[in-house]
């Protein structure tokens, strides 16, 4: 993936991306969709998918941990088996590195837009929020994993625990993460709002106790303002 490219690229003036792939004009983002289990970001991943289609983008519609063979083995093993907490953090940073190298980064060089169902962000708000991961580890293995690569918009779907308990009892069976304690999602949720602070230029917030039509609005604005 022309590492060399991406020296050549660092040295332009224009890049408005976070990543290094693809090249001028035609620079296609790297979007990831973010919250808490029952946050209710999947009804809106093809929404923006489609609004992407509309505006002419190829789009390729993916998810953490998976979007490789190996890694949705690993996502069986990460959903449903317990584990020491930093094997389930290497392993999501290995499944990662996988869906970089064959998905993601191949996509981004062809000019396909990619769209993720979680990315870093999660390891950060779950395994460093919620489990109590030192951050400062998971920072590490992100420098090796991505040190190039950051989404170009991150939607943060936040709602408030109770909300999200609700929805996830109402709708399917718990695997390993939906079945952690209140105090480990608010961990969670507080990790993703620290992080949505500290990267404010890729982060957008969305207050996902909104009807779905009036967060599908907001969605076209964010898209819009990306794609001028
Ligand atoms: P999720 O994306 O919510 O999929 P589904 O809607 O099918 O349940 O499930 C993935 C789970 O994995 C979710 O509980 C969060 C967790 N996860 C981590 O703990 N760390 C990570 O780095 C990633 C990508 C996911």
């Amino acid at each position: 993936m022309g590492a060399f490219e991406h020296l050549k690229a660092k040295n332009t003036t224009d890049i408005k991306s976070n990543h290094l792939y693809g090249s001028g004009m035609a620079t296609a983002k790297f979007i990831t969709f973010e919250g808490i289990d029952g946050a209710g970001k999947s009804t809106h991943l093809s929404f923006v998918a489609d609004l992407l289609r509309e505006r002419k983008k190829a789009v390729i519609v993916t998810r953490e941990p998976g979007g490789t063979t190996l890694g949705e083995s690993l996502r069986a093993i990460l959903l449903h088996e317990k584990m020491h907490l930093e094997t389930e953090a290497l392993l999501m940073f290995a499944a990662r590195r996988e869906h970089i190298a064959q998905v993601i980064a191949p996509a981004l060089e062809r000019g396909e837009w990619v769209i993720s169902d979680r990315f870093t962000d999660a390891t950060f708000a779950y395994q460093g929020g919620g489990r109590k991961l030192d951050l400062q580890k998971l920072a590490v293995l992100e420098q090796w994993v991505h040190p190039h690569l950051q989404p170009d918009l991150t939607l943060l779907f936040d709602v408030p625990l109770d909300v999200a308990r609700a929805r996830l009892d109402a709708t399917r069976t718990l695997d390993k993460f939906e079945q952690e304690k209140a105090d480990f999602f608010a961990a969670t949720r507080a990790e993703y709002l620290r992080r949505a602070a500290e990267f404010p230029q890729r982060f957008r917030i969305i207050d996902s106790t909104q009807a779905i039509a009036t967060i599908q609005e907001q969605l076209r604005g964010i898209i819009a303002g990306l794609d001028r």
